[in-house]
């Protein structure tokens, strides 16, 4: 299992481009399955989650080739029965089961994994395909659906901590070859949902409200090839301006949309951040004190769960108390007890965890525990003095495309350590 070896202290200096959206790409790669013509996906990030949903369509009889952050996908021979092992590699595997339902009436999945921060249910997806008028069945690992035809409904996607993003994915995709008008209520509003609803539009299908709590979706009898870019990835650009915050450093961060990272640039700016607008991206940079920071993590257009933990590493450098609260996930602080190894003095209660900020942070081992842990402690170590080793850096591997060199071009002494 790789590591990454840093030695903090330098400031990050320079220019950095922003990749594709992990989050957007996996979703529209699924809706290719939609229709059996070729479908070009641009801008498709190299993550191993990319890499793993490649092999899910493959395994499903679809031809896929990826060239220079091009995908190509031609699922003319589709098969509903999808291979165990893959799928449950990766949370994003599920929204499968909806363009699978609608194409071929019947599909097959093993319940899928993902990162370890708590529990993750997809009873909201499966009420959704249900509303759609499939029959739903969890047997053996497996959830199979199944359903002749299905029908526009209203479906509810609101659950206990707000809607689902990929349950919102699985229903909207689900909908567009259903008989008739579907209304999404209480959809995810998150850009990912917007940008799979572009391309599903660009294959043909009637969407409108996308970004809003009320999408409307009504049926056609089928969808043809599509051509499309993804967005840049948000949580990549608010994390590399985290650690242009954190080291005091000046980076140029192309492709960031700022329409897309309001209330992370809103805390960053609060917390010590400076940032500009341009053409091209942000520009990221700190002021000499940095100040506390209360975050409470809510459905997007509130403050991203996925920068949670890179706005904790912050918080550690910061003169004074925040209170970081995380209502979406309730297991996400794992990166807590590692950033303690740092130096950080934080203590959880319940859904809240309280940064003691200020202490001397120096370098130390610490073990990755989810994606964007692994990012938090990126930035930890960056910006602590000494070395840190990051342990199991393959988390991070499935959400950041080449963050080592990024960082290295930014002026970071940071290193693989490659292990058998
Ligand atoms: C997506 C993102 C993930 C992000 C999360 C929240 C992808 C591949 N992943 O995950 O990076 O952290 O959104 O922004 O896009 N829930 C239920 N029942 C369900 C589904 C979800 O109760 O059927 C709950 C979850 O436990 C969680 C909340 O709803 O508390 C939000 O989860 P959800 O939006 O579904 O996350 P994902 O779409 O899996």
């Amino acid at each position: 299992m790789d590591s990454f070896l840093i030695e903090g202290g330098v400031p990050l200096r320079g220019e950095v481009i922003i990749s594709g959206s992990k989050n957007a790409v996996l979703p529209i790669m699924a809706a290719t399955l939609l229709t059996a013509e070729r479908c070009v996906i641009r801008r498709v990030p190299a993550l191993t989650d990319v890499g793993y949903m490649s092999k899910i369509l493959r395994s499903l009889g679809a031809e896929v080739i990826l060239e220079d952050g091009t995908l190509t996908v031609r699922a003319a021979q589709l098969s509903g029965f999808g291979d165990y092992d893959l799928i449950r590699k990766m949370r994003g595997s599920i929204c499968i089961l909806g363009p699978l339902l609608a194409r071929l009436h019947e599909a097959r999945v093993s319940l899928p994994g993902g990162c370890v921060i708590g529990t993750r249910p997809i009873d909201l997806h499966l009420k959704g395909l249900r509303g759609l008028g499939a029959e739903v069945d969890t047997e053996g690992g497996y959830i199979r659906v199944h359903a002749a035809k299905l029908t526009g409904q209203m479906v509810f996607m609101g659950g206990r901590t707000g809607p689902t993003v990929l349950g919102t994915a699985n229903i909207l995709m689900a909908a567009t070859l259903a008989e008739g008008v579907t209304v999404i209520e209480s959809a995810a509003c998150e850009p990912e949902i917007i940008d799979l609803a572009h391309f599903l539009i660009a294959m043909g299908a009637k969407i409108v409200g996308a970004g809003s709590p009320t999408i409307t979706v009504t049926g056609v009898p089928a969808l043809h090839g599509a051509d499309h870019e993804v967005i840049t990835d948000r949580i990549e650009a608010g994390t590399f301006a985290a650690a242009a915050v954190a080291t005091r450093g000046e980076v140029m961060i192309h492709g960031a949309r700022h329409d897309h990272l309001v209330a992370v640039l809103d805390k960053l700016r609060e917390a010590g951040g400076e940032i500009v607008y341009c053409a091209s991206g942000i520009k990221v940079s700190a002021r000499a004190d940095f100040k506390p920071v209360d975050i409470t993590t809510m459905p997007y257009s509130g403050f991203p769960t996925d920068m949670q933990a890179q706005m904790m590493a912050l918080a550690c450098l910061a003169n004074g108390t925040s209170i970081i609260t995380e209502r979406i996930f309730e297991s996400r602080f794992m990166h807590a007890s590692e950033l303690m190894r740092l130096g950080a003095d934080i203590s959880i209660e319940g859904a809240s965890a309280i940064v003691k900020g200020g202490r001397p942070m120096s370098g130390a081992p610490v073990m990755a525990s989810d994606l964007r842990a692994s990012a938090a402690l990126v930035i930890a170590g960056l910006a602590a003095s000494g070395k840190t080793q990051v342990n199991r850096v393959y988390h991070l591997d499935r959400g950041y495309e080449r963050m080592e060199l990024k960082l290295q071009k930014l002026g970071a002494r940071i290193q693989r350590v490659e292990e058998e």
